[in-house]
């Protein structure tokens, strides 16, 4: 199909699809839940800390009491987002489904945590834009390059140092880091606890941790 006709035809499927409204809101869901849903938004280069740090953040959230998910790059890209390579189109296209996957889960009242590179500032800046200003926080786990590279956890950057890998963030793709995170959590010499721990201190300062 030219496309023009491919244009053509998608207009025509949401020409026809009218957004169903349901009776229970956001706002039953966050009385009932009685807490503050927001995404939190990691980033990072792979190998910063981001799923660990993301991870510890979420168990102290379920001591107390919240109501989460966690949406981790690896995990996702096994699943929903299998079909999509590291090329910057479907990098692109990875963090617009994972912004609509965030945006369901805060609608239905929780706590997103989500741990992608996402290595582009306009995506980044896109996916901010479908929530309300309050429900989004931006975390960067700022971690040098070098540092990523000596832990090197899965192997990834001495293949793409080598040419095995194409593509890889902070070597042969870039990575534009945040510049106004709502959180900055620098971690080269700090614990992952730490780090989580800092990151909820700064969600109670910010009213986060309190009951709706
Ligand atoms: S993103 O750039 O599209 O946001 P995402 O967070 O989903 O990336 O996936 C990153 C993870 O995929 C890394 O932590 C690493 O384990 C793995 N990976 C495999 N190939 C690459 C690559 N070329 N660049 C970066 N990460 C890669």
């Amino acid at each position: 199909m030219s496309s023009s006709g491919k244009h053509q035809e998608q207009h025509d499927v949401y020409h026809n699809v009218v957004w169903h409204c349901s009776s229970i809101t956001q706002s039953d869901r966050i009385k009932q839940k009685n807490q503050k849903p927001v995404v939190l938004w990691f980033t990072g280069l792979s190998g910063s800390g981001k799923s660990s740090i993301a991870n510890a953040v979420e168990v102290r959230l379920f001591q107390q009491g919240k109501h989460s998910y966690l949406l981790d790059g690896d995990n996702i890209r096994h699943g929903l987002n299998k079909d999509l390579s590291f090329n910057d189109t479907d990098r692109v296209e990875n963090i617009r489904r994972i912004g609509e996957v965030a945006r369901l889960f805060v609608d239905s009242g929780l706590i997103v945590l989500t741990a992608f590179i996402s290595p582009f500032a306009t995506e980044r800046q896109q996916v901010r834009a479908l929530f309300p200003e309050t429900q989004f926080l931006e975390i960067y786990i700022d971690t040098p390059l070098t540092v990523c590279e000596a832990r090197d956890p899965k192997s990834l950057y001495k293949k793409a140092r080598t040419g095995v890998i194409k593509n890889f963030t902070g070597i042969d793709s870039e990575y534009q880091p945040p510049l106004h995170p709502e959180i900055h959590i620098k971690t080269e010499k700090k614990s992952i606890e730490a780090c989580a721990e800092e990151i909820i201190e700064k969600l109670q300062q910010l009213g986060y941790l309190e009951g709706e």
